[in-house]
């Protein structure tokens, strides 16, 4: 794993953006994995500033989301697709076409995994943008999944739903269960980026660095990834 530790928030966004820039420049019809939260925030600002004084375009490019809490969708303020229409989409030349994310509000929860695991299979990401959980989960995937997960719908565990309330007017509002990409399908990314910010985060980025590969801890799978990088600030990589 290529680790990259930067002096704050902002370093790092930066940091991210230039990888970013790099696969976006190089193919200007690659396939995005994104992630959703507070941390990959700076990255999209960067992007959407590059976007409109560069010019870099994202006509071509195509889109793959994490994951979406279940019950939610665009009409909601909290949910992932209109979070990341708000905070990315809308300020850059994506064709809304190319953007995909799980449908919270589908009918047959079984029948809308299998349709995101074949459109992953179709859409191999070219690179897949990452936050951590304090916990040590990537995208929703808590302690305990194991690795040989695809799309699925997950009980979010109580440390989970307590760091997002943050974003919920109150703690009760905040959904139980979500869609989530499995580790299997992020770890078949050709390029992994990792994010991550504050002491909260540093004992997870421990183990996702120095840690014993464990499905107790998520993230520690990308140490077997051919091509991830960690970029994160001083504060989360203090116990490293
Ligand atoms: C978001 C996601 C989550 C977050 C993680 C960190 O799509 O899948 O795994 O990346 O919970 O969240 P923040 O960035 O808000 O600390």
């Amino acid at each position: 794993m290529n680790v990259i530790i930067t002096k704050g928030y902002d370093e790092m966004s930066s940091t991210a953006f230039e990888v970013m820039k790099e696969v976006v420049t190089r193919n200007p019809s690659a396939v995005l994995g994104l992630a959703t939260g507070t941390t990959p925030l700076g990255l999209y600002e960067r992007m959407a500033r590059d976007h409109r004084e560069n010019g870099t375009s994202y006509r071509e490019i195509r889109t793959v989301n994490l994951d979406e809490y279940e019950g939610l969708d665009i009409t909601s303020d909290q949910s992932y697709v209109r979070f990341m229409h708000e905070k990315l989409f809308r300020y850059i030349d994506i064709d809304p076409k190319n953007t995909n994310i799980e449908n919270g509000k589908a009918r047959d929860a079984a029948r809308e995994c299998a349709r995101y695991n074949a459109l992953l299979e179709d859409m191999r990401q070219d690179i897949q943008v990452l936050g951590i959980g304090s916990n040590g989960h990537i995208a929703f995937n808590e302690p305990g999944t194991p690795f040989e997960t695809e799309t699925h719908v997950v009980d979010l565990a109580e440390s989970t739903i307590r760091d997002n309330s943050r974003l919920f007017a109150r703690p009760e509002d905040v959904p139980r269960r979500a869609y989530t990409m499995g580790p299997k399908n992020i770890m078949n990314a050709k390029k992994i980026l990792i994010l991550a910010s504050g002491a909260n985060k540093a004992k997870a980025v421990l183990g996702l660095v120095e840690g014993e590969v464990t499905e107790q801890l998520p993230a520690s799978i990308l140490q077997r990834h051919p091509d991830c990088t960690l970029v994160c600030d001083e504060a989360a990589a203090s116990l490293l």
